[in-house]
């Protein structure tokens, strides 16, 4: 396994591999991997010819106030996965690497960058969008895979390739879970034992929506009052956001008559934890 550090190294390898007719397929992360982003790798391994994944804690996508400097980082560890996985390249840049300058190119996705995480966390999808057209542009990837995790930031990259011709196929991978249901998230290790239990009410209330939409119950308002009844019983959790949006504008929808995304935010402690389901009539 290869790790490049500079941009010109990680182009001329993703070069060599496209010159030869090999399908490159490319997994962004930003590292503290768990098997979340192991599911991502898989997927590319099974679908490309060449796997390369990339570790950057991206500064421009975290807020003045969020976890950049305390994000967790354990480079060794993660290559040493990366490898056994049987990754074929990593590009590892530093932050002076990918913004040598201050950048003042961004890419915003009118509309969508404003919606659920981008609402309370203002400036983060234009940091993500930014970072992955870069990745993109240094890598030239013939497929790239993202996780259901993140859903929004799915819509978003699927609408940037789209927008701009960008000749990259996205591939989506469910969620993983621990085996109580709390999806895999690198910020989980924030959690103290108390706000690790406490943090399982996220998959529990969207669990609970898709019980009453089982039952029937199409309507929005009434389900998005019975999961907030849920966030209610536990205090020390304080909600960010409970919707339910169509999953490729992530507008809003008023009742659950074609494919919707349930998605939540919360905040425990200051750990912001992130789920959703895709419910289908
Ligand atoms: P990061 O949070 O490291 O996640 C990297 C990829 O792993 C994302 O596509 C994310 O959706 C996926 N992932 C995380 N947890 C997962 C889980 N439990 N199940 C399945 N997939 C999961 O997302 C980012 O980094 C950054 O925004 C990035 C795209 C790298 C741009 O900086």
């Amino acid at each position: 396994m290869n790790v490049l550090r500079t941009i010109e190294e990680a182009r001329k390898r993703s070069r060599a591999a496209g010159s030869r007719g090999a399908r490159v397929g490319l997994v962004p992360t930003m590292g503290a991997l768990h098997e979340g982003h192991l599911s991502l790798i898989r997927a590319a391994k099974a679908k490309s010819d060449i796997v390369a994944a990339s570790i950057f804690v991206n500064p421009t996508q975290f807020g003045p106030n969020e976890d950049f400097a305390r994000y967790p980082r354990d480079l060794d560890r993660d290559l040493g996965l990366l490898e056994r996985e049987g990754v074929d390249f990593v590009f590892v840049p530093s932050v002076e690497e990918m913004y040598p300058e201050q950048g003042v190119t961004w890419i915003t996705v009118e509309g969508l960058s404003e919606r659920l995480c981008g609402k309370s966390r203002p400036g983060h999808f234009r940091g993500v969008a930014t970072v992955v057209a870069k990745l993109f542009n240094i890598v030239s990837p013939d497929l790239a895979f993202f996780g259901q995790k993140d859903a929004a930031q799915v819509a978003i990259i699927r609408r940037i390739v789209r927008d701009l011709n960008m000749p990259v196929q996205i591939e989506v991978v469910p969620i993983v879970r621990e085996s109580d249901g709390l999806a895999l998230s690198s910020r989980n290790a924030y959690l103290n034992p108390e706000q690790r239990k406490d943090a399982l009410v996220l998959f529990g209330a969207l669990n609970g929506v898709r019980e009453l939409f089982e039952k029937g119950e199409r309507g929005s308002a009434a389900l998005i009052r019975a999961a907030k009844a849920d966030f209610e019983r536990i205090p020390a959790v304080r909600l960010d956001y409970f919707e339910i949006v169509d999953p490729d504008d992530l507008t809003p929808v008023t009742a659950i008559n074609k494919r919707s995304l349930v998605a939540v935010a919360a905040f425990l402690g200051g750990t912001r934890l992130i789920d959703n389901i895709v419910l289908e009539p």
